[in-house]
């Protein structure tokens, strides 16, 4: 899958406030007692990252490695293999959509300007500027079937045609 590259971003690392405060460092000692090493917690503290601060900032990749005792070269190699931890600010939504061939085909690029149409967004993996949409493009979502298929934050919404985005991007507003 592809990564946004952030343009529009709507939070900058200056200003991130810690995710292990008081607060933040109980919830991960309840995460890390559930797994039989501090390390097989990482992909949850990075969610916990991701959850406060919408994306995975080098801040908050440090944060993890110092408080799971992992190296930040270690803690960025798997941030970086994961598609679903975004290395840049995004918007409040995060729209990603097939544009692999076979979805290609059946018209995922007029779905696509759809959404930027609908959204604001001036260019994929741009946020746009009301800091509420970014849009992706991404590779096979598995549902070749059921083209477009789009993943729209954690819903899942198949055969998704250009005139159906401006009531799908309503629903979200
Ligand atoms: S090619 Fe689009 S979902 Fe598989």
């Amino acid at each position: 899958m592809s990564q946004t590259t952030g343009a529009g971003a709507v939070a900058g690392a200056e200003s991130l406030p810690p995710v292990f405060d008081e607060a933040g460092r109980r919830e991960l000692d309840a995460v890390v007692a559930r797994y039989p090493t501090k390390a097989a917690a990482l992909l949850p503290a990075l969610w916990m990252v991701q959850r406060k601060h919408g994306w995975v900032s080098p801040q908050g990749m440090a944060e993890v490695a110092e408080a799971l005792a992992l190296t930040p070269a270690y803690v960025k190699g798997v941030v970086t293999f994961y598609s679903m931890y975004h290395q840049h600010p995004v918007g409040t939504h995060f729209v990603q959509l097939c544009t692999t061939t076979p979805c290609n085909v059946c018209g995922a690029e007029k779905v696509a300007e759809a959404f930027l149409r609908a959204t604001g967004a001036k260019r994929l993996g741009e946020t746009s500027p009301d800091g509420a949409w970014t849009v992706v493009e991404v590779e096979c979502l598995g549902a070749c079937g059921f083209a477009t298929p789009v993943l729209l934050d954690d819903d899942f919404i198949e055969s998704v045609t250009p005139e159906s985005v401006p009531a799908i991007v309503a629903r979200y507003r």
